[in-house]
């Protein structure tokens, strides 16, 4: 083997790396995803010698500067991003295929011309007149967008470096190859090699860029996983496909906070902001069914409204079956345990489906106490109230904890028309009254039971 050059095996799914096969990844279980490819020592040599060279400086001799955040003129995205774009920052934009990236940011591109902005939108994915036929769904477009078709990284780089623009898009990674490495694109060292080089002409240049990243099962495409940690940003889109809304959330983000979510509906002409994202979630609501409560999630600053729903029904099944849409799995099993055990509820022969409405996906336990009446509400078939708002986390004991910001979440269930809302009893002591609403506070999730029983 040549002097400098080596092979090793790459995981195609997660980026693991090996140095014989393997037939099952250690690192994420996938089967047969490891591929060989050559790595050239050169370049991970010439980084080291360009850090040596700059040479260790002394903290309070480093200045800051309050950066210029540059607007997208979309709010939910400015608000992911952490309030605009930074000039040089690396953004990734992941998600499946389909689900609206290069739509998004070919929208970011129309502002940004818009603004003055010259934006470059380099795309190895589509040829011109594809993007053209996209671009007049959209709308205007001015003439500082320029547009490339092309996929080798080294005229990228030569064509970023001779028109400076303040924005490049890169759609999409796993098309853009490297000569220097032999391995095909799309491959773990191409994709891993390409963002190094693209973050070098970031920082270097000042010039933001967008990187979009697909998100596939098969082991052909390199999940962009293993450039989480080279970027400076990531951020994916959830939901469904087949539903209209989209929701961007942060995943990972060096200027700001990664808890913001932003919520955009695919129309005919683009994706267009969602400003009331409680309004949209509850959109669609059925009357009067038993196991549907509404409950009330913190995403970042903002507090979202979402319709929990909830199946129990006689099973024929050995082991019941149980399923959970759009929260954790063992989370549900959890809540069912606590109701089986702490309200006798006797669920052992009952199959249990919850679903978040709306596809969207939620981890904060506030939801926990939405679930438990949701879940007793469809086993006695008895509909709550449709005007009640319910959140709070459920301990091991079936004690109902204390949630942040709750008079922030009473706000908006009273902005949205809620009479009656069940929270913690600790957090109604510290709310007070709230004018036009009724707060029944509960120390078990017995005593909401209770409520929704009247
Ligand atoms: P796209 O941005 O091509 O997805 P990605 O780049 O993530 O693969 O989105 C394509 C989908 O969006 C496609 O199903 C068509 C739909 N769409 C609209 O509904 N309205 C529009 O105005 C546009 C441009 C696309
Ligand atoms: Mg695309």
């Amino acid at each position: 083997m040549a002097k400098g050059k080596t092979t090793v095996f790459y995981c195609q799914s997660c980026g693991h790396e090996s140095a014989k096969w393997l037939g099952q990844c250690p690192a994420c279980r996938e089967w047969n995803t490891f591929v060989e490819e050559t790595i050239e020592k050169k370049s991970a040599g010439r980084t080291a010698k360009e850090r040596a060279a700059a040479g260790p400086v002394c903290l309070s001799s480093i200045e800051i500067k309050e950066q210029d955040r540059i607007s997208t003129r979309m709010e939910e995205l400015d608000r992911v991003l952490g309030g605009g774009i930074v000039p040089g920052s690396l953004v990734l934009v992941g998600g499946d295929p389909g689900i609206g990236k290069s739509t998004l940011l070919l929208q970011v591109c129309r502002h940004l011309s818009a603004d003055g902005k010259e934006v470059l939108y380099i795309s190895g994915e589509e040829s011109l007149k594809q993007i053209k036929l996209r671009a007049e769904r959209i709308g205007h477009f001015s003439d500082r967008l320029l547009l490339l078709c092309e996929t080798n990284l080294e005229i990228i780089g030569d064509t970023i470096r001779s028109r400076k623009p303040d924005a490049v898009i890169i759609d999409s990674i796993q098309t853009m190859y490297n000569e220097e490495l032999s391995s095909a694109p799309g491959s773990v060292s191409q994709v891993r090699e390409s963002t190094s080089v693209l973050m070098q002409i970031a920082k270097g240049l000042g010039v933001s860029v967008f990187i979009v990243g697909h998100v596939t099962k098969e082991g052909t495409v390199a999940g962009p996983r293993v450039l989480e940690h080279m970027v400076d940003t990531v951020l994916y889109f959830e939901g469904d496909r087949h539903a209209s809304y989209r929701i961007l959330r942060g995943v990972k983000n060096r200027f700001g906070s990664t808890n913001e979510i932003g919520v955009f509906e695919m129309r005919e002409n683009g994706l267009s902001e969602v400003e009331n994202p409680s309004e949209f979630m509850l959109s669609g609501r059925p009357e009067q069914a038993s196991g549907s409560i509404v409950a009330c999630s913190m995403e970042g600053t903002r507090p979202i409204l979402l319709e929990i729903q909830a199946l129990a029904c006689h099973s024929t099944l050995a082991v019941p079956r149980r399923t959970a849409a759009g929260m954790d799995y063992n989370r549900v099993n959890l809540l069912l345990a606590v109701l089986e055990k702490r309200l006798n509820l006797k669920l052992g022969n009952s199959d249990v489906y919850v679903n978040i409405a709306g596809g969207i996906r939620i981890s904060e336990p506030a939801i926990d106490l939405g679930v438990v009446l949701a879940v007793v509400s469809s086993y006695k078939n008895r509909p709550i109230d449709e005007k009640t708002l319910v959140f709070g986390e459920v301990g091991l004991s079936g004690e109902v904890r204390s949630v942040s910001q709750a008079s922030q979440r009473v706000q908006e269930a009273k902005k949205l028309g809620f009479t009656t809302v069940i929270l913690p009893e600790v957090c109604r002591e510290q709310i007070g009254q709230v004018e036009g609403i009724r707060l029944c506070g509960v120390r078990t999730a017995g005593d909401a039971v209770r409520l929704i029983d009247n």
